[in-house]
C-alpha cells in the first residue's frame, strides 16, 4: 500500500516537473507574453517520445512553415518564415532580420520561433506546421504583447513630471493593475497618482531611476508584466551639504551631476554657482570644459568673508536644478592672545564658521617641523591621537609642545577638513630644541670670518709689495672673490715660471 503510494507520488512529481518546463505541450494551443522592444520565444517542440522514434528520418525532407494569423480584429494571414525541403529560407519582409529559427535546433526536435526586437503589431495567433518523412507536427502559439509607454521618451530631469502608461493587447480591460518600482508597491498617494493604466509621477527624484513594472490582472487571472526603465539626471550622490576648509587653503565645493546630458543628446547645459554672504550676493560662472558633468568650483586661498552659502544652479535643457553648499572656514583660536608661556594653562579651539553640530573633532600632534603641508604619515603614527573634541586643553604647556598642531573634522556627510596651528612657547628657547645645529652655524660663522680676514689681510699685503698702481682695485677684487682670489694668486705666480 504504501509502496504504491510512492510510486504515484512519483509519477505526478514527475509529471509536475516535466510540465513546468514546458509550458506549451506539443500539439496544444499555448499563449505567450512579451514585452514590446523585447524578446518573444514562441515554442514549438516535437514530444521526446516522438523525437526517439522518429529520429532517423526526421531530415528526410524536413519542411517548415511559421504562419501569423494577425489578431482577432483582422484575420490576415500572412507567412512569417519557410524552411524548403531543401533547406533554402523564405522570410516574410515586415519580420525580416527580427524573426528567426536555430538551425542546428531542428536535430533536437526544436521548431521555436523567436522574434527580437518585438513590436506591438506582432501579436496575434502564430502556426507552425512541421513535415518530415510521413509525420507532421503542428504547433499554435498566441503571442500577446504588453508595453509600459512614457509621455515623453529620453531621460528625465530630477523634479520633472512624468506618465507612464501601461497597455497590452489582452482583448479585455484588466481589472486590476499594480506598479513596482525597486521591488516596491508603489500606493497612488503623495506624488504618485494611479488613473486607468496611467501611472502619474508629479515630480521625480533621482531615486526614481531604474526599472518600473506594471501588473495587469485580467478576469481569468492571468497576470501580465511589463517594465519600463526610467533614467532621471540629477545630482551625484552623496549629496555634500557642508564642505571645510583651513582658512587660507584652497576649497572645492563639488557640484556633479550623476549622467552627462550629453550623453543622451542634450547639449543645452549650463551651470551657474551664486553666493549669499553678509554682503551682496556674488555670481560665478563656471566652465563646464568638455564634460557636462562636473562643475566644480574651485576658491583658492578661502578667508572668513568666503564662508557661507553657495548655491550650484545646473540648467539642463530648460529645466533648472540647484543645490546648496555651505563653505565652513576653519580657523584655531588660542585661549590666550600674544605670548604663550610656558608653565601656563592654555586651550586651542578648533573654530568653524558653520557646525552642523554632528561634527568630530581630532587632534594631532605633527612634529616640530612638518616639512609638508599634507599629512606627514611617520609623525601622525607616531605621535597618534591625542584628543577628540573642538578644544584640546594644555593644563601646563610645556617645551616639548613647541610644533604643529592639527584639528581635523568629519562632517556628517563624509566630508573632512583639517587646520593647523604652529605653537611657539616663550621659555622653551629654540636653541634648546636644537643645540647641535646652532652650535655648528656659529662656528661655522666664525671660521669664515676669521678665514676671510686672513686672506684679505694677506693679499693686501702682497699686492702693496709687487703692484703698487691700483690697490684700491685690488681690494675691491678680493673683498668680491676671496676664494677664486687666492686661486688665481697661485696660478699667477707658476705663470712666469713656465
Ligand atoms: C529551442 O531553440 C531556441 C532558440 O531558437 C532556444 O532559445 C530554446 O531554449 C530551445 N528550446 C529547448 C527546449 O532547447
Ligand atoms: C492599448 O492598446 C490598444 C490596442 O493594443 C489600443 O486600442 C489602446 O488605445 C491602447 N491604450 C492606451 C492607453 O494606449
Ligand atoms: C478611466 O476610466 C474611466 C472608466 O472606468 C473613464 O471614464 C475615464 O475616462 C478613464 N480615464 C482616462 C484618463 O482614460
Ligand atoms: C579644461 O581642461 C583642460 C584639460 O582637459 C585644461 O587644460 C583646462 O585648464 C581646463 N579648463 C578649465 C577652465 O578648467
Ligand atoms: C571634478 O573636477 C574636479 C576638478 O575640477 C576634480 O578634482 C574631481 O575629481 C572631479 N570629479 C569627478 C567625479 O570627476
Ligand atoms: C534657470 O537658469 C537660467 C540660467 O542659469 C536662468 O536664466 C533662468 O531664469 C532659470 N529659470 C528658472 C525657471 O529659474
Ligand atoms: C537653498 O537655500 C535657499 C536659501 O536658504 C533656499 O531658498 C533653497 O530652497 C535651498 N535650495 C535647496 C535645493 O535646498
Ligand atoms: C570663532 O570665530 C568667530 C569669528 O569667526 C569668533 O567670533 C568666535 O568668538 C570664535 N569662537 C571661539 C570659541 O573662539
Ligand atoms: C615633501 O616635500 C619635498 C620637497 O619639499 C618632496 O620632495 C617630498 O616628496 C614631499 N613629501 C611628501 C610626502 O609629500
Ligand atoms: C612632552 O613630554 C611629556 C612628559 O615629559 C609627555 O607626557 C608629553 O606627551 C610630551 N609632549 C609631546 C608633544 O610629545
Amino acid at each position: 500500500m504504501t509502496l504504491l503510494f510512492f510510486f504515484w507520488t512519483i509519477v505526478l512529481s514527475l509529471q509536475l516537473t516535466i510540465a513546468q518546463n514546458v509550458p506549451c505541450a506539443p500539439g496544444e494551443a499555448c499563449r505567450v507574453w512579451a514585452e514590446e522592444g523585447g524578446r518573444a520565444l514562441l515554442p514549438c517542440h516535437l514530444s521526446r517520445r516522438r523525437l526517439k522514434s522518429s529520429f532517423r528520418q526526421l531530415y528526410k525532407g524536413l519542411a517548415l512553415r511559421w504562419v501569423h494569423h494577425g489578431d482577432s480584429s483582422h484575420r490576415k494571414r500572412h507567412l512569417v518564415l519557410m524552411v524548403e525541403p531543401s533547406g533554402v529560407k523564405k522570410m516574410a519582409r515586415s519580420t525580416m532580420h527580427r524573426a528567426t529559427v536555430w538551425d542546428p535546433g531542428f536535430i533536437r526536435g526544436n521548431f521555436s520561433l523567436r522574434i527580437e526586437p518585438l513590436r506591438k503589431e506582432d501579436s496575434g495567433t502564430y502556426v507552425a506546421v512541421v513535415k518530415f518523412a510521413k509525420e507532421v507536427l503542428r504547433c499554435q502559439v498566441e503571442l500577446g504583447v504588453a508595453s509600459v509607454t512614457p509621455d515623453s521618451p529620453g531621460p528625465l530631469i530630477e523634479s520633472e513630471p512624468i506618465q507612464l502608461t501601461c497597455n497590452s493587447t489582452h482583448p479585455e480591460t484588466p481589472q486590476e493593475i499594480r506598479w513596482f518600482h525597486a521591488g516596491l508597491l508603489i500606493a497612488s498617494s503623495g506624488r504618485f497618482c494611479s488613473l486607468n493604466q496611467t501611472l502619474v509621477i508629479s515630480r521625480s527624484f533621482r531615486s526614481d531611476s531604474g526599472p518600473w513594472v506594471c501588473q495587469l490582472t485580467f478576469a481569468d487571472g492571468e497576470k501580465i508584466y511589463a517594465t519600463y526603465n526610467l533614467k532621471v539626471i540629477g545630482f551625484a550622490e552623496p549629496a555634500v551639504s557642508v564642505v571645510y576648509a583651513a582658512a587660507g587653503s584652497d576649497a572645492h565645493l563639488p557640484c556633479l551631476l550623476n549622467d552627462n546630458p550629453t550623453d543622451y543628446g542634450i547639449s543645452r547645459v549650463a551651470a551657474r554657482w551664486s553666493y549669499a554672504t553678509r554682503r551682496e550676493p556674488k555670481s560665478i560662472t563656471t566652465l563646464s570644459n568638455g564634460s557636462n558633468r562636473n562643475f566644480t568650483l574651485h576658491l583658492s586661498a578661502v578667508g572668513l568673508d568666503d564662508a557661507g552659502w553657495y548655491t550650484c544652479e545646473i540648467a539642463i535643457q530648460g529645466t533648472n536644478i540647484t543645490k546648496n553648499i555651505t563653505l565652513a572656514v576653519m580657523t584655531v583660536t588660542p585661549s590666550t592672545d600674544g605670548i604663550i608661556m610656558e608653565g601656563s594653562r592654555l586651550q586651542l579651539t578648533c573654530n568653524l564658521s558653520y557646525h552642523t553640530g554632528k561634527e568630530l573633532f581630532m587632534w594631532k600632534y605633527l612634529g616640530l617641523n612638518p616639512t609638508n603641508m599634507s599629512w606627514p604619515e611617520a609623525a601622525s603614527t607616531s605621535f597618534g591621537l591625542l584628543s577628540q573634541g573642538s578644544t584640546l586643553e594644555f593644563p601646563q604647556v610645556l617645551p616639548n609642545d613647541t610644533g604643529t598642531w592639527e584639528c581635523s573634522v568629519h562632517g556628517p556627510d563624509g566630508m573632512s577638513g583639517s587646520v593647523q596651528y604652529h605653537l611657539e612657547i616663550a621659555g622653551a628657547r629654540i636653541a634648546l630644541v636644537q643645540p647641535r645645529a646652532a652650535e655648528k652655524i656659529t662656528v661655522g660663522l666664525i671660521a669664515f670670518l676669521v678665514i676671510l680676514v686672513s686672506i684679505l689681510a694677506f693679499t693686501c699685503l702682497k699686492r702693496r709689495t709687487r703692484s703698487r698702481n691700483f690697490p684700491a682695485l685690488d681690494l675691491m677684487l678680493a673683498s668680491a672673490l676671496p676664494g677664486k682670489e687666492v686661486k688665481d694668486e697661485g696660478q699667477e705666480e707658476k705663470g712666469p715660471q713656465i
